[in-house]
């Protein structure tokens, strides 16, 4: 580890030297919320960036380290209308990365209603959900190099809820990588909100590579704005606490002060 930062607005931030640590250290932080209360609720990202964390969760989980046994998984988006089944639903992808590794029970795992015939209702059910349960104990959420955090695109607000959405063109082109190229890549999915997520009583923000250097700058150096909806998680204070690689934080002052 290459050194824990504190900043004067309460959050943290651990730079570490790759990939591999980032997912090592965040898979610690998830282990330790889960031995602290095994009933806990928790997200996990959705992307390449949480693919390594997902490994160690599975290989810990094999060998009877961590139980999910009695955890409780909230999903953070989907595209619109897309089904679990469907080859390229983001909540399908999370069961074959992460969900069927771990022993959660499905039971206890609450999909993101993208398919509901009245998503506006289902996304208001889904916050109830969330809440009726205690709210979130841990959100590890990843980021997007335009600075989205699940699917909060730039213009989304800190109090925004689970709500249907429009994708942001460079979103909808990165998911164009995983989708399959019969169908179009949808632009509209059903995310939780900035303000679901803030209120979260741990957040862990993973990010990793170069290409996410310029937008971790924005969402930790800049003054928090809606363009960069991932700076709002700063609002959470010391519930903050952001794991980076070199790559990532290579743009950040505490790394290249002036
Ligand atoms: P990535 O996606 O981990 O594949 O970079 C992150 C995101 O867009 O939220």
């Amino acid at each position: 580890m290459v050194g824990m930062i504190t900043s004067a607005e309460g959050w943290t931030l651990t730079i570490v030297p790759d990939a591999s640590v980032m997912s090592a250290v965040a898979a610690d932080a998830l282990a330790d919320v889960l031995r602290a209360d095994p009933g806990a609720a928790v997200t996990v990202p959705t992307g390449r960036t949480p693919l390594g964390m997902f490994d160690v969760l599975a290989a810990r989980a094999a060998r009877g380290e961590i139980d999910f046994s009695q955890a409780t998984l909230f999903c953070l988006d989907d595209y619109l209308g897309v089904s679990p089944e469907d080859p390229n639903s983001l909540t399908g992808w999370l069961w074959r990365s992460l969900i069927a590794r771990i022993n959660i029970d499905p039971a206890r795992v609450h999909v993101v209603p993208a398919t509901a015939d009245d998503p506006a209702q289902a996304a208001f059910d889904y916050e109830r959900e969330l809440s009726a349960h205690g709210g979130l104990d841990l959100a590890v959420l990843g980021m997007g190099a335009n600075g989205h955090v699940a699917f909060n695109e730039p213009g989304a607000a800190a109090d925004s809820r689970t709500r249907v959405v429009d994708l942001a063109p460079e979103t909808v082109a990165q998911g164009s990588g995983y989708w399959d190229d019969t169908i179009p890549v949808p632009d509209r999915a059903m995310t939780v909100g900035v303000g679901t997520l803030l209120e979260a009583r741990r957040i862990v923000l993973i990010v990793s590579g170069n290409a996410k250097a310029a937008a971790l700058r924005r969402a930790l150096d800049e003054p928090m704005s809606p363009e960069t909806p991932a700076s709002w998680l700063r609002l959470a204070g010391p519930r903050l606490h952001v794991i980076a690689d070199e790559e990532a934080a290579s743009e950040l002052s505490v790394v290249r002060p002036g």
